[in-house]
């Protein structure tokens, strides 16, 4: 579900005009639905209802403020990777007891932060790690709650870029290391044991590979409570989206498959979703700043680039494409749809969104959609070739406002010598 429809061929998010709000902020901009974000947090919540799960909403899918203030008002923690995730759910009043801080690089400032502001736990991922926390947390005079980020060894079945949890990934620590792991915090003063996590991949939309994980996880987790209180198993995000039409599962299919498990070995339960609620919430509109023949292809060249949103540059992902306007949405009749490439203004070839795509004519000055763009979209856009950010927009029923401003030229030399 999301709430981006045509009526009378021109799109709406909710009861806003694409168009109308394009017409004000100006483009390349992104615009979020509160409906489709709140319908996801909630699906996540009913679904894994009966293990009463703590929802930590990974920051890194999309930080804005407004969305972060939107996820605490609904009752969700946060999954934070950084001192800078960690501030902006300090800055909407996020509770550091419903918020885990990940990551396989932190730093030792990170880790003073963490443990200044009070989080629920350091997810660990290497003995290295784990020995300076314990050097901090000693040197702060505080116990450090951590958890054990687990690398399962499963196969999720997505894109190479985005698979976490196998042998060959950098992320987490194995079976044997885990077993060190856990006997040097029984030497251990300043840290304190709190459970395990594992995350094995995002946009995953194949169940199985849930359940092997889920599996290994709680044979693990109920070993260990034998010597020691544990309280959380922490399984990560992951779960998949549609970005073509209806390859997405309903979450409770991976409900079905991971609470068994979890009523057996009655932990308590985390999840770490950023994609699902937040990924088919939004979308990127761009204006088509000049269509160029070339031999046979049809370039529409958008004044969105790479740099606003990476991830067509990146793994080659697909968005849906349409124009806002002229009846050429998704339902256009076949005859008259011809390939076309949509390309933005950066100067790298890999500066596309779509290729031989098949699209409607378009003309200098219309309006595209890019669907699904509102998880690492905007979180992962860069002013690469200079070209200032753009705004976000939250739409709620028949108002919207912006969320964040579209940058300057001035805010891109902010910081930088001879700024005046
Ligand atoms: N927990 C951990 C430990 C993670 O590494 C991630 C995502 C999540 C939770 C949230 O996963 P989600 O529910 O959003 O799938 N930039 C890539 C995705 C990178 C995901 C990184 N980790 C993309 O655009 O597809």
């Amino acid at each position: 579900m999301d709430s981006f429809d045509y009526r009378n061929g021109t799109l709406y998010c909710e009861d806003v005009r694409v168009r109308d709000i394009a017409a004000e902020v100006g483009t390349p901009a992104y615009i979020y639905s509160r409906a489709t974000v709140e319908h996801h947090y909630r699906r996540i919540e009913e679904a894994f209802n009966a293990g009463a799960p703590l929802i930590c909403y990974s920051v890194k899918a999309n930080g804005n403020l407004a969305i972060l203030r939107l996820m605490k008002e609904m009752g969700s923690g946060f999954d934070v990777v950084s001192g800078g995730e960690l501030f902006r759910t300090l800055k909407v009043g996020g509770d550091p007891r419903k918020t885990v801080f990940a990551g396989v690089g932190k730093t030792d400032h990170d880790i003073r932060y963490a443990l200044e502001a009070g989080v629920l736990a350091f997810n660990v991922e290497s003995l290295a790690e784990l020995e300076n926390i314990e050097r901090i947390a000693a040197d702060m005079g505080r116990k450090a709650p951590v958890v054990i980020r687990v690398n399962p060894d499963v196969d999720p079945k997505t894109h190479t870029h985005i698979t976490t949890g196998k042998a060959e990934n950098k992320f987490g620590v194995d079976m044997r290391v885990t077993e060190e792991m856990i006997a040097r915090i029984a030497g251990m003063t300043h840290v304190k044991l709190l459970g395990f996590h594992c995350h094995i991949g995002s946009q995953i939309t194949d169940i199985e590979p849930y359940g092997f994980a889920i599996r290994k996880m709680t044979a693990l987790f109920q070993n260990c409570r034998r010597s020691y209180p544990l309280e959380y198993l922490n399984i990560g995000g992951g779960f998949g989206i549609y970005y073509r039409g209806d390859e997405a599962r309903p979450v409770k299919e991976f409900a079905e498959q991971i609470m068994p498990f979890v009523k057996t070995s009655r932990c308590k339960l985390l999840l770490e979703p950023g994609r699902f609620i937040v990924g088919n919430a939004g979308i990127l509109v761009t204006r088509v700043q000049y269509v160029k023949i070339s031999g046979a292809r049809r370039f529409l060249i958008c004044d969105a680039g790479m740099n606003d949103l990476m991830r067509p540059a990146l793994y080659n992902a697909f968005h849906r494409i349409w124009p806002v306007e002229g009846n050429g949405g998704p339902d256009t009749a076949a005859e008259n749809l011809s390939p076309a490439d949509v390309v933005g203004p950066i100067c790298e070839s890999a500066d596309y969104f779509a290729r031989e795509r098949p699209l409607p004519p378009v003309k200098r000055g219309d309006l595209l959609t890019v669907f699904s763009a509102g998880a690492y979209g905007f979180s992962m856009s860069s002013n690469y070739n200079s070209h200032p950010r753009p705004p976000e927009v939250l739409v709620e029923g028949d108002s919207w406002r912006t969320i964040r401003a579209r940058e300057t030229y001035q805010d891109l030399i902010r910081g930088e010598e001879a700024e005046d």
